[in-house]
């Protein structure tokens, strides 16, 4: 256990000189103590970068209350690491089965927080659930699919606090979701394959924001970028990118690697399946495990196999193979470490200041979902020119 913290530790401090942003915020919340009084409930992707976040915020006076966001991307060091310090408790655990992590949540809404900051809206859900909001102040949510669903809940009169969609800044999806996404899922893809990707042809489901920065990488590692995107007027977007538009059945036949990022259920369907080339690796970058329908891959297949760490292969009757990386969940966190440090310094510095934006006195707004304010995009904007220049 001991020496598992410590390697945390190590990761923590790594991550922490990478990230003047943090170093700057964090030595004028030691001073100012924003958080004092607070309890801050966190539900992240449990590693270094995170870890640094949560100690950004404890450093502001808040009491922490931390669970992971998804049961494959905690890195159960850093959690040990975490759990040592005075006034954060932690509660997850690498590969925690379903009810496990469920359990949790429902720990993290028993502390009765203050504040929330999420990735992916589960602990929004389950307060709603519950009807158990408390003193909850406000919370910050930091994916696309975590957003979309505090906008449900708002719509439908079941969201009483305000909250920030830190996804929806600039310095957010114009950064972390295009060149963290597409450098962190191509390290991860690469890392847990030792496949080449020039010459081969990869396939893009999603030309969203994460979706440009996947098949702008793809590209740049000398791969034949197919795309596959439901709006069409992205789809030309992609296409006037020198990104080739197909229809999804078209792209699997074609394609020796296949990666999701729509944020939707079952992208990758059974029909779609049916078409995939043989030795097609897939993976997913969405939020959710859900785009690339795993029971359908288990119901088209004679039999599966572990073929390498993290990948499992799927052979069909008919002879073909074809791969699935990380069970089908975010395969950077799920087989990689995330999204480089710098990309997460400018994310996390976003969430910091929203935070604190949030319970600063005669600035709380009203029930609903908000921009992160612009002059916090801005400032942020500026401090990573500083270090950039
Ligand atoms: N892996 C990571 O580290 C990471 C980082 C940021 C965001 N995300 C997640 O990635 C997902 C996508 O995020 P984004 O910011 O790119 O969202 P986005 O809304 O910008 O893009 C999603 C795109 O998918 C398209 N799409 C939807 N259904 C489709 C279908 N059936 N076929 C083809 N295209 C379809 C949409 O039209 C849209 O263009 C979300 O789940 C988000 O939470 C992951």
């Amino acid at each position: 256990m001991k020496e598992q913290a410590k390697l945390g530790w190590e990761r923590i401090e790594w991550a922490q000189a990478h990230m003047p942003l943090h170093a700057e915020i964090r030595s004028r919340f030691e001073r100012e103590r924003p958080f004092s009084g607070q309890r801050i409930g966190a539900a992240l992707h449990l590693e270094a970068k995170t870890a640094n976040l949560i100690l950004t915020l404890h450093a502001g006076g808040a009491e922490m209350f931390v669970v992971g966001s998804n049961p494959l991307s905690t890195q159960d060091p850093i959690a040990l690491a975490l759990a040592e310090v005075e006034g954060i408790t932690v509660a997850a655990r690498h590969g925690e089965p379903e009810e496990e992590r469920l359990r949790n949540i429902d720990l993290l809404v028993d502390f009765s927080p203050t504040l929330i900051v999420e990735d992916g809206g589960d602990v929004a859900w389950r307060l709603a659930e519950r009807g158990a909001w408390g003193e909850l102040l406000g919370i910050c949510e930091e994916t696309t699919t975590g957003v979309e669903r505090l906008r449900a809940l708002h719509q439908s009169g079941q969201l009483p606090v305000p909250a920030i969609a830190v996804n929806d800044a600039q310095m957010k999806y114009l950064f972390d979701n295009r060149y963290g996404t597409g450098q962190s899922t191509w390290d991860a893809i690469m890392r847990a394959t030792n496949l080449l990707i020039a010459g081969k042809t990869v396939l893009i489901v999603g030309y969203g924001w994460c979706g440009k920065g996947l098949a702008l990488r793809a590209r740049g590692l000398g791969a034949r970028v197919l795309v596959c995107e439901i709006d069409p007027v992205k789809a030309v977007e992609a296409a006037m990118e020198g990104f080739a538009p197909v229809e999804l059945a078209a792209g699997m036949e074609e394609a020796d690697f296949v990666v999701t990022a729509t944020g939707k259920p079952g992208v990758v369907d059974e029909a779609a399946l049916r078409h995939a080339k043989d030795g097609q690796l897939l993976a997913n970058a969405g939020h959710f495990g859900y785009e690339i329908d795993r029971a359908a891959l288990e119901r088209l297949a004679q039999e599966s196999f572990p073929a390498r760490a993290g990948v499992t292969g799927y052979r069909f009757p008919d002879g073909r193979t074809v791969y699935l990386l990380g069970e089908g969940e975010l395969v950077n966190l799920a087989l990689g470490d995330g999204h480089p440090v710098e990309i997460m310094d400018i994310s996390f510095a976003l969430q910091a200041l929203s935070l604190e934006h949030l319970i600063r006195e005669g600035e709380r707004p009203s029930p609903g979902v908000y921009p992160v304010p612009q002059e916090i995009d801005r400032r942020v904007a500026e401090l990573v020119l500083n270090w950039l220049r």
